[in-house]
């Protein structure tokens, strides 16, 4: 065995290039190595701290992967109070603001507008080019320390990048909750069947709170900084120091812009009335700063904001419509969600017809009645919502909503649990839409992935009476299928293909499609790391379930309530027999050969009988290395179909052989 490397070496090393790839990743958008290749990496430096935990450095990049459970966060103290802006809603305000920033300090003045993430604001402190504190603004004076949360958010950087950089500063910013992260959040909750998040504030400052780190590193966080702080300051304005904190690794959103009149200010407030729905965060209005840090003193502060700022909020934007039905959605777990049927209505420039009414207590809550007209608000949420009834203009003869008692598909009396807002459908076996969600679920692309199965097909099958559960999916003949009408012989081939290949999908996804309430894909993989088999997690005892990270009481009782189900445990035998993997993997790809050891692939393009990351596998389980990109030294190209013509151009013109897929499996055979 070849002798081991100095572990502080190999640890400053690894922290050093990973810290390094992050940085490429996130700030500059460049991958220059595959996600396996980092992965290891990673590992190796989790293991190595693990072995040597004396070695571990302060802005080791593992401490992202979270883990840290703080009992009760400390308290800190702030440098300088965190305050908060004076807000105006009208031009009227803000031409006021200006006239009293130029009557103080002169004709002259150069503002920068930004801006106003509605996230949680942070503080962000640093010592010798090292992250040293996360804290939260709690009341202005002190907050919460939450420096391992803050951690593990790729936005903050550990180690402040390049050379120029005052001994000890802070920066302050906002953290946020990604649209997109909330968007599928809410569709993981509502599959599993669980409350959703009211808004993505609300769910970002839930996350930093979180006493388990490793909880937050899951969530996605992202953190847009702001401001910047230092005594003395080395700089002579606002828009210098973004410049250079964006230099240092924090991310600045690009959207800022110096203004040099109230003119130019509202120009820019103008132009952002309609481009912030297409930021990646919610924003609620803009922030207009004088520039001049000289100024900024000069103009000094009131107890609660500075004189130097003021943030201008855009109106919600709402628009009245009228209610004209209630539709009760069956959900695959039986939850019933009542969904608002409006008169189509213009609002920040996309027709509404339909808005979430969340449960039964919200209809009470708002007193709604069919006919009434309604305030429809979209904010950061993006789905719209029902913020209230005009009763001026409530109809004589409107009518009460009455919450059905009885299933609205299947006629089975509605159960509440107690402490839920939702009201469920029991006949899990019964009710056609649950039936028909549940397969859906199943096939779907985050679950068992089988293409050539759309709602349309689903419904055939059902109502053909062929597929009553997901284990009859896999009982389908090339005959039955044939059969359907519209359905032609290449179609019904490529059903039976990927209910093949499906077979091998790996297992946290097969428990995932199971759709079993509250287990969404995320609970899934946590069950399937702990516990290695199904039938382990059939035997599970309620105090086993929750000793498991993440996992909870109501999880643990759904679990143990869907295993006591002989129909679903029938269902699982079936599957197993069919061939589907109940079984977690164990470890990375096995070595099987060292055929191409030695050798570096590129893979570019999409292949035919696997995907990318199979065909990376299969080339790392015969000795080889993929890398990124093309250079004199790549031994192969693998080129799938629709591969870039510059990575085609590169590779000829280096001399490069490339490999079809069929090509490259014949070596490695
Ligand atoms: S500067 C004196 N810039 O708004 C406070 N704040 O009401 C100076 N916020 O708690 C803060 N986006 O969390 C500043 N571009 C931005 C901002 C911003 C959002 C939040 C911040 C603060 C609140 C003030």
């Amino acid at each position: 065995m070849a002798s081991e490397k100095d572990p502080a070496l190999e640890i400053q090393e690894l922290a050093e290039r990973i810290n390094y790839l992050n940085y490429q990743y996130y700030q500059n958008s460049i991958s220059e190595v595959p996600d396996y290749e980092f992965d290891m990496m990673l590992k190796r430096l989790q293991d190595l701290e693990e072995r040597f935990p004396e070695l571990r450095l302060p802005n080791s990049p593992t401490l992202r992967v979270g883990g840290t459970v703080t009992k009760n966060f400390g308290t800190v103290y702030h440098k300088s109070p965190m305050l908060s802006l004076s807000n105006t809603y009208s031009e009227e305000d803000l031409r006021e603001f200006d006239n009293r920033v130029r009557k103080a300090i002169g004709e002259n003045v150069e503002y920068v507008c930004e801006q106003k993430f509605d996230g949680v604001a942070i503080s962000l402190t640093y010592e010798n080019g090292l992250f040293v504190q996360g804290a939260t603004r709690g009341d202005g004076t002190r907050g919460d320390n939450i420096t391992a949360n803050v951690r593990t958010i790729r936005d903050v950087p550990l180690q402040v990048h390049g050379k120029d950089y005052p001994e000890a500063f802070e920066v302050r910013g906002e953290v946020f909750l990604p649209l997109s992260v909330f968007e599928q959040l809410n569709a993981e909750r509502e599959e599993a069947g669980e409350q959703l998040l009211a808004n993505p504030r609300n769910a970002a400052s839930g996350t930093l709170k979180q006493q388990d780190s490793a909880i937050v590193a899951g969530r996605k966080l992202g953190c847009y900084s702001y401001s910047f702080h230092c005594d003395p300051n080395p700089f002579d304005s606002h828009s210098e120091s973004l410049q250079a904190i964006q230099k240092w690794g924090f991310k600045v959103s690009d959207t800022w812009r110096k203004c040099s009149s109230v003119e130019e200010v509202l120009a820019y407030i103008n132009e952002w009335e309609m481009r912030r729905f297409e930021l990646p965060i919610a924003t609620d209005g803009i922030v207009v700063k004088v520039n001049s840090f000289a100024l900024q003193e000069e103009l000094g502060y009131t107890s609660k904001s500075p004189r130097w700022a003021i943030a201008y909020k855009y109106a919600a934007l709402s628009a009245a419509t009228k209610l004209t039905g209630i539709q009760y959605q069956v959900g695959r777990t039986g939850a019933v969600t009542p969904v608002a049927l409006l008169e189509p209505v213009l609002l920040a420039g996309t027709i509404v017809k339909r808005a979430s009414v969340h449960n039964a207590n919200q209809i009470k809550l708002l007193d709604l009645r069919l006919g009434d007209t309604v305030f429809v608000e979209k904010g950061g949420e993006i789905i719209p919502k029902i913020t209230g009834v005009d009763f001026s203009k409530r109809p004589a003869d409107s009518e009460p909503i009455i919450y059905p008692a009885h299933c609205p598909a299947c006629g089975t009396p509605l159960v509440r649990s107690e402490g839920e807002a939702q009201f469920y459908c029991p006949n899990d076996e019964g009710c056609p839409p649950q039936i028909k969600a549940k397969l859906e679920h199943f096939i779907s692309r985050k679950a068992m992935n089988i293409d050539g199965l759309g709602p349309e097909t689903i419904e055939q099958l059902y109502s053909t009476g062929l597929v009553h559960n997901v284990a009859d999916l896999y009982d389908l003949t090339f005959d039955q299928l044939a059969n359907l009408e519209r359905m032609g012989e290449k179609s019904a081939n490529n059903i039976l293909r990927s209910l093949e290949k499906s077979r091998s999908v790996a297992y946290d996804r097969v428990l995932f499609a199971l759709g079993i309430r509250f287990v969404g894909s995320t609970v899934a993989r946590k069950l399937a790391e702990q516990l290695p088999d199904i039938t382990a997690l059939q035997g599970a005892t309620y105090e086993e379930l929750i000793a498991i990270n993440e996992i909870g009481d109501r999880i643990a009782n759904s679990i143990i309530a869907y295993f006591n189900d002989p129909d679903n445990v029938l269902v699982i035998e079936r599957l197993k027999a069919a061939g589907l993997r109940f079984e977690a993997d164990k470890t990375a790809p096995a070595i099987e050969s060292d055929r191409l050891s030695g050798k570096t692939f590129v893979i570019s393009g999409v292949f035919e009988s696997m995907s990318r990351e199979e065909l990376q596998q299969l080339i790392l389980s015969h000795g080889g290395k993929v890398v990124n990109s093309i250079s004199a030294k790549l031994s192969y190209l693998v080129a799938g179909d629709k591969m870039g013509p510059a990575k085609l151009e590169k590779a000829s013109k280096l001399n490069i052989p490339i490999l079809s897929e069929s090509e490259f499996l014949e070596i490695i055979r």
